[in-house]
């Protein structure tokens, strides 16, 4: 339900003696509701917008804006309240708790974010893996895993989910189970979701296609119609 916008920001880092750019000048509206995908090969700076416009990192310079407010600004208080009641992450390595079950992996997240979170059983069962509260993230398959952390990060009822190659490590058919349950929530909720990948077979899913290359916007497509993700092929 989150609308973003970024102007012209700018992210670099100092490394020794060096300045490394990941973005300059990086510019982009998503829509509220939106199911967007930010499309661009390894090093163009994917992962730095996505944790910028998370809040886990601050940008250099430029503002981003979400649901009108602007993020860059905002003291470290606010920025944990935000990242803890407005984003929902799922990262490449699922980042699961060894040590929790499916359920109290699912839960801590869910009882971290509000109080008018959902039910947990209640998410897993919408991901399928309503058999396999009480296994441990050990004991399952790789596409079970991401589920689950889809789960954790809807459990918590965030405007904006936030995706970095949730299907990277994943193979074609188990990435395609996710990107539905990724979709289905988003279609059925108005969550705003944007998913970071390099591949393009993805972006046909997306209502709205970035493109990027070098820390910077390429172009921005929307797509009128979009693909399910079941149609989608390698
Ligand atoms: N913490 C950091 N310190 C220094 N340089 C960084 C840091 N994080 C990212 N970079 C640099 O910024 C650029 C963009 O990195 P980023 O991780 O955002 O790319 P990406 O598009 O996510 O790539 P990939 O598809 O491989 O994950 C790269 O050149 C990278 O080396
Ligand atoms: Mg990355």
């Amino acid at each position: 339900m989150s609308h973003i916008e970024l102007r012209d920001v700018c992210k670099s880092y100092r490394v020794g003696s060096n300045t490394v750019t990941a973005l300059s000048n990086f510019s982009v509206e998503i829509e509220a509701g939106e199911f967007a995908v930010i499309l661009g090969p390894s090093g163009s700076g994917k992962t730095t917008f996505l944790n910028i416009l998370g809040g886990l990192e601050q940008a250099s310079s430029g503002e981003v804006c979400v649901d009108g407010e602007s993020i860059s600004v905002l003291p470290e208080a606010k920025l944990t309240d935000y990242r803890r009641h407005k984003v929902g992450f799922v990262f490449q390595f699922f980042n699961l708790l060894p040590t929790l079950t499916t359920l109290e992996n699912v839960m801590l997240t869910a009882e971290m974010g509000n109080s008018k979170g959902g039910d947990p059983k209640h998410y897993l069962e919408r991901v399928g893996l309503g058999d396999r509260m009480d296994h441990y993230p050990g004991q399952l398959s790789g596409g079970q895993q991401q589920r689950v952390a889809v789960a954790r990060a809807l459990a918590k009822k965030p405007a904006l989910v936030l995706a970095d190659e949730p299907t990277g490590s994943l193979d074609i058919q188990t990435g395609i189970e996710v990107l539905d349950v990724m979709r289905t929530l988003n279609r059925e909720t108005g969550q705003t979701f944007v998913l970071v990948t390099h591949n393009s077979v993805i972006a046909q899913m997306a209502d709205r296609v970035v493109r990027v290359g070098n820390g910077t916007v390429h172009s921005i497509e929307k797509n009128a119609q979009p693909l399910e993700p079941r149609q989608l092929s390698w």
